[in-house]
């Protein structure tokens, strides 16, 4: 998609040819330009190749309306990542969070504020050339995040294709929000859980043990005082415990939700 204007006139490519911006790098236009748009000023310029990326990524996904278009995206908190070739549009992803309530793989209702892909189209002359795994992993390395730690709004096939092909992503859960959250998202939260548990709960028992040995090999006359001390490390290891369950409940709080 070439444009009847030197795009980096009006923005800021990056080495790797990525313009990468949010509404706050662009001027808050809210002159309706239309088919007439002379494409002069800077605006001017803005809103048509917004608009036409916008309406391409829609023609090709056979929506009836388009989801990109400069005058939405001022008003919000989204970012694009256009990729560039010698004034020629590649390809595009818009990004944004989103508050969801979302319910997972074990069926629990959740609350989520996930980083959402909204929009994401590589112009059809180049599609299956790599273009949009080049674009979804500056995405990520840009967000630095992981792929199954962003949520989809509802991805065509093409996109579940692309997913399953480079990151291996196919389970999720059908939502009646039609955003797609694969099982992963929540799994690997698990997984971290189940690992702080056992960083916490072993690093407690080692401690014991430790204290236990060195009481018992202390060679203490008094086996009541060698009683007390066992008494009072089992005490403390099990307020250390407790201490530690509940970090690790905070802990699968703010993961979680
Ligand atoms: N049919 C089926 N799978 C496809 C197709 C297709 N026509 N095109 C791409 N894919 C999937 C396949 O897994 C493909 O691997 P394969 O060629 O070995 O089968 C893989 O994507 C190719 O990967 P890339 O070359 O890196 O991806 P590409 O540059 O084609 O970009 C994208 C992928 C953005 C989905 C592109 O196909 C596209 O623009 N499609 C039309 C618009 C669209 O559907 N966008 C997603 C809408 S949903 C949303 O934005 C939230």
């Amino acid at each position: 998609m070439n444009f009847p204007f030197d795009i980096t006139k009006i923005l800021n490519l990056d080495s790797d040819d990525f313009a990468i911006f949010t509404a706050n790098d662009l001027p808050k236009n809210t002159m309706y330009f239309g088919p007439n748009n002379p494409k002069k000023t800077r605006p001017e310029q803005l809103t048509f190749l917004i608009d036409e990326i916008g309406h391409a990524s829609s023609h090709s996904q056979g929506l009836s309306t388009t989801i990109t278009t400069y005058s939405r995206f001022i008003y919000s908190n989204h970012k694009l990542f256009i990729k560039f070739d010698d004034n020629k549009m590649i390809g595009f992803i818009k990004i944004g969070t989103k508050n969801l309530i979302y319910n997972d793989w074990q069926g629990k209702m959740k609350e989520l504020a996930p980083l959402c892909v909204l929009d994401f189209y590589v112009h059809e002359s180049v599609q299956r050339h790599g273009f949009g795994k080049l674009i979804f992993e500056k995405m990520l390395q840009s967000e630095n995040i992981e792929p199954w730690k962003v949520a989809i709004d509802k991805p065509s096939g093409k996109f579940l294709g692309f997913l399953l092909k480079h990151y291996g992503l196919k389970n999720y859960r059908s939502q009646t929000n039609n955003f797609v959250i694969f099982d992963a998202f929540f799994e690997t939260d698990a997984l971290k859980i189940e690992q702080m548990k056992i960083k916490f709960l072993t690093k407690n028992e080692q401690n014991f043990k430790m204290h236990k040995t060195e009481v018992e090999s202390s060679k203490k006359e008094n086996k009541e005082e060698l009683n007390l001390l066992v008494a009072e490390f089992e005490r403390k290891n099990q307020l250390e415990q407790k201490k530690s369950r509940k970090k690790c409940d905070n802990f699968e709080v703010e993961v979680l939700l």
